[in-house]
């Protein structure tokens, strides 16, 4: 991975300090109408790069990443003049960070970015890795790329601003990572609060470090996905049907939150299969339910939600659904296919073990 990791709390001077690095060249910052209130008057303040650049403004939200935002970001740069040497800076959560990699990706070839992730699950997760893409089609990432930014900006200044349900919503995703390194980095996860008594930026900065590091020694290994990688999916093949049933009930769930109950279920699954350690298994779905409460379904749903997870483009063929399993924390099985009835076994076991 050739992408470089700034972790401070002085994103101003981390950005002008890239920047002039590459030789201060022309500077063009993405956000969306979100950041661009909340985020962007403070960073404008704090840096020349951000002073001096040509702002682009996408609508917020990952039904606005989609090729309709795409080719507002490439007219803006194209009628603006953006170069090769141009760079990007991208500030925002994975909407902007995802959308506007894919726009630069693509921009005469490519043209260097700086992510500046304004969100926890941004900083843990799409910043980091060098996937890019939007949806289409009525499928999520779709279409992308695989190019790394020049950087990412890892800081959690901004996360003060966040919700409680944003801030869960990414520590989902470090409790992942926190299963797919070792029981002490998971334990001390689940001594953490993301959100209670209070939050701390400079305890948190430090937790994401080590988050961020699990990915990065995944990605470095298998940076296109054709292996290792697909650890990193963990809780994902579930965790998207519950986001899929969620939206068909038309009352959709964050993200992370769909992690968090996606990877119980991946647990139990890792249990029945794997003996993944019963302890291990319990105390995680204790914190997750006591943290993230439950994803409420019945038997009904159950041919559903499969349905959803036979649909996942992470299979390898159409009719087995592969999962990535965990044998013990950091020791990850992925393309582990499952039969129908286990899964329906384990919905069993996770609505005992949410209380639902
Ligand atoms: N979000 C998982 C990955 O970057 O591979």
């Amino acid at each position: 991975m050739n992408q470089k990791l700034i972790f401070t709390n002085l994103v101003g001077k981390a950005i002008d300090d890239l920047v002039d690095e590459l030789g201060n060249p022309a500077t063009y910052v993405i956000v969306d109408v979100n950041t661009a209130q909340y985020v962007l008057p403070t960073l404008t303040e704090q840096t020349h790069a951000v002073q001096n650049a040509h702002v682009i403004t996408i609508k917020a939200g990952d039904v606005n990443k989609n090729l309709d935002s795409v080719q507002t970001v490439w007219k803006a740069l194209h009628d603006a003049g953006a170069t090769r040497n141009s760079v990007i800076i991208n500030v925002g959560g994975g909407v902007v960070t995802d959308l506007g990699g894919f726009a630069a990706a693509t921009f005469k070839r490519g043209i260097q970015v700086i992510n500046v992730p304004t969100t926890l699950l941004g900083a843990v997760d799409a910043s980091v890795g060098g996937k890019t893409g939007i949806n289409f089609n009525g499928y999520k990432n779709e279409i992308g790329s695989f190019t790394e930014p020049l950087a990412s900006i890892i800081s959690t200044a901004f996360f003060v601003t966040l919700s409680q349900q944003e801030l869960l919503s990414g520590y989902a995703e470090m409790l992942k990572h926190g299963l797919l390194e070792n029981r002490e980095e998971l334990d001390t996860l689940l001594a953490y609060s993301v959100v209670y008594p209070i939050f701390d930026p400079e305890r948190l900065l430090e937790l994401l470090r080590r988050s961020v590091a699990v990915k990065q020694r995944i990605v470095e290994q298998d940076f296109t996905e054709t292996g290792l990688r697909k650890a990193l999916n963990l809780g994902h093949t579930i965790g998207h049907a519950f986001e899929s049933l969620a939206l068909r009930r038309q009352s959709p769930i964050p993200h992370g939150y769909a992690v968090a109950w996606g990877c119980v279920v991946s647990l139990v699954l890792s249990h029945l299969k794997l003996g993944f350690p019963s302890d291990v298994l319990h105390k995680f779905a204790q914190y997750v339910r006591t943290n993230y409460n439950a994803f409420d379904f019945s038997c009904d749903d159950y041919p559903a939600l499969i349905e959803f997870m036979r649909h996942d483009k992470k299979n390898m063929t159409q009719d087995e659904i592969a999962f990535t399993l965990l044998a013990d924390v950091g020791d990850p099985r992925v393309n582990t296919v499952v039969e129908p009835d286990d899964i329906r076994s384990a919905l069993d076991i996770y609505r005992d073990l949410m209380g639902i």
